[in-house]
């Protein structure tokens, strides 16, 4: 297991050894969330990529299953599953649906990358490969997000460009052969060297009109987000089933999808029962994937979240939410009400892997803070500055070196209002994930020990701050749901 100083979290996912990044063919099928990812089964670092794979019933206990797609002459890059219901593919057996992967083969002689399908009719047990489906003669072309287009009965694909920073979109009848229907991008906003992992849903909007929805395009970035480090941004508009057209008046500024270091490579599940949109991202920053002081897993993924979009003045936010199926894993509340506070810490009864609930008095002058501190007195900082309406996270003192590029400060700017600041924090040994203004401002941070238990206390950084209430749950271990 991991090494005292870095425990490895227990609500969030890690493979149990070697190095993961992105989530990928993320599906619901038979009573199970599929989170696939990339994979190297042979080492620590970035290589030999193949998908692995892990199931759960519940998005938070995930059962670890065998490599998936293995690497071949090509390796398994990222890319999406679908369930083939009409099996327009006929790849099913027995009037079964197929369980269809859509990946980028990735030639490491020739660096061309281009599109796989591979098949399961084992409720993704095992894959049997069908081979290349498309290729652009590119070595930039990657990541495939496929999902059924109804209104033009056909499937849709839409994958990047990525050095031209470009997502091309697909259509198909049969998942094996694709027409290309039109580009998006680059935007005035995308300045970063890559896009890639590309995602599109439509959403509702939660402070709308009632039935009111809009498209979301995705894209992770592969620099220069947030902090200058990777990040992803998001664009709303229109999709007709061949090209994706901005919101009239979108405001061409950077959209983030979370405003910490550690989101990336964000993927939603298709065919979630209740039809929640939720998505879940490689909890990193690609500067200091490497440097991550955890072993034998290298590689976590954020809480999976529930997506919803909402109109803010002229401008329109992705929320995200952790998905509900988290309150139900949680422990005895702890429950405390105006709780003032000066310059000395008043320490606080709470474990390392809980959900809070906290409300800020924003009238009170000073900056008010959580702090975790480990047994060497390295402090994580969690709180709020009125002065300039801001939540933040800084982990500049909460830990040994990692990398250069680790040690930050994120901050996440509120939109005007009056009442109490209300926030929602989930915490897990070393990943903390803060949702503020109804959750369109999320900062999602790793962090790492000196060593010994974390301890809670918060305190009012010069004069008097006040926490309206504070209400925490700690997280209770996964218990595997009967099979
Ligand atoms: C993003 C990424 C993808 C690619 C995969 C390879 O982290 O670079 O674009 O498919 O990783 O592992």
């Amino acid at each position: 297991q991991w090494p005292a100083p870095d425990p490895r979290p227990s609500f969030h996912f890690a493979p149990e050894r070697n190095w993961m990044n992105d989530p990928n063919g993320l599906v619901f099928f038979e009573g199970e969330y599929h989170l696939f990812y990339q994979y190297n089964p042979h080492g620590d670092r970035w290589g030999h990529m193949s998908w692995g794979h892990a199931v759960s019933r519940d998005l938070l206990s995930w059962e670890h299953l065998p490599i998936a797609i293995p690497e071949t002459e090509v390796m398994a890059f990222s890319g999406s599953a679908v369930i083939d219901w009409k099996n327009t593919s006929g790849f099913g057996r027995n009037g079964k649906p197929p369980m269809v992967a859509i990946y980028t083969g990735f030639d490491p002689v020739t660096k061309n990358q281009s599109q796989f399908v591979a098949y399961s009719t084992d409720r993704g047990r095992t894959f049997s490969r069908h081979g290349k489906v498309l290729d652009i003669g590119s070595a930039e072309f990657r990541d495939p997000k496929v999902f059924w287009h109804a209104p033009t009965q056909r499937w849709v694909m839409v994958v990047v460009k990525a050095s031209e920073k470009k997502a091309a979109f697909y259509s198909s009848r049969d998942l094996k052969q694709w027409q290309h229907e039109s580009d998006f991008g680059p935007t005035a906003s995308s300045t970063s060297v890559n896009w890639e992992c590309p995602d599109l849903f439509e959403l509702p909007v939660a402070n709308g009109k009632p039935g009111e929805k809009r498209w979301v395009l995705a894209v992770s970035q592969g620099d220069k987000g947030p902090d200058n480090g990777s990040g992803g941004q998001y664009f709303v508009g229109a999709f007709d089933g061949k090209a994706f057209t901005l919101e009239p008046g979108w405001e061409d500024t950077p959209h983030w999808q979370d405003l910490g270091a550690d989101f990336y490579a964000s993927q939603s599940w298709s065919e979630v029962p209740d039809g929640r949109r939720i998505w879940i991202g490689w909890a990193t920053d690609l500067r200091y994937a490497h440097a991550i002081p955890t072993t034998p897993a290298r590689g976590l993924m954020t809480l999976p979240r529930t997506l919803t979009l909402r109109r803010e003045g002229a401008d329109w936010r992705l929320a995200q939410a952790p998905v509900r199926e988290l309150e139900s894993r949680r422990g005895a509340l702890t429950q405390l009400e105006d709780l003032t506070l000066g310059e000395t810490p008043v320490p606080l009864k709470l474990g390392e892997s809980l959900d809070m609930q906290l409300a800020i008095d924003p009238q009170l002058a000073s900056q008010v803070a959580l702090s975790l501190t480990d047994a060497q007195g390295y402090t994580l900082l969690i709180g709020y500055t009125p002065a300039t309406r801001e939540v933040f996270i800084d982990r500049t003192r909460a830990g040994p070196h990692v990398h250069d590029a680790f040690p930050d400060r994120n901050i996440a700017a509120l939109p005007p209002g009056d009442g109490p600041i209300t926030l929602r924090l989930v915490v897990d040994r070393s990943i903390v994930e803060l949702f503020a203004a109804d959750g369109t401002r999320v900062i999602t941070d790793r962090f790492f020990r000196g060593g010994g238990a974390l301890s809670w206390s918060a305190h009012a950084l010069g004069g008097r701050a006040r926490i309206q209430s504070l209400r925490a749950w700690p997280i209770e271990p996964a218990v595997l749901p009967g099979r």
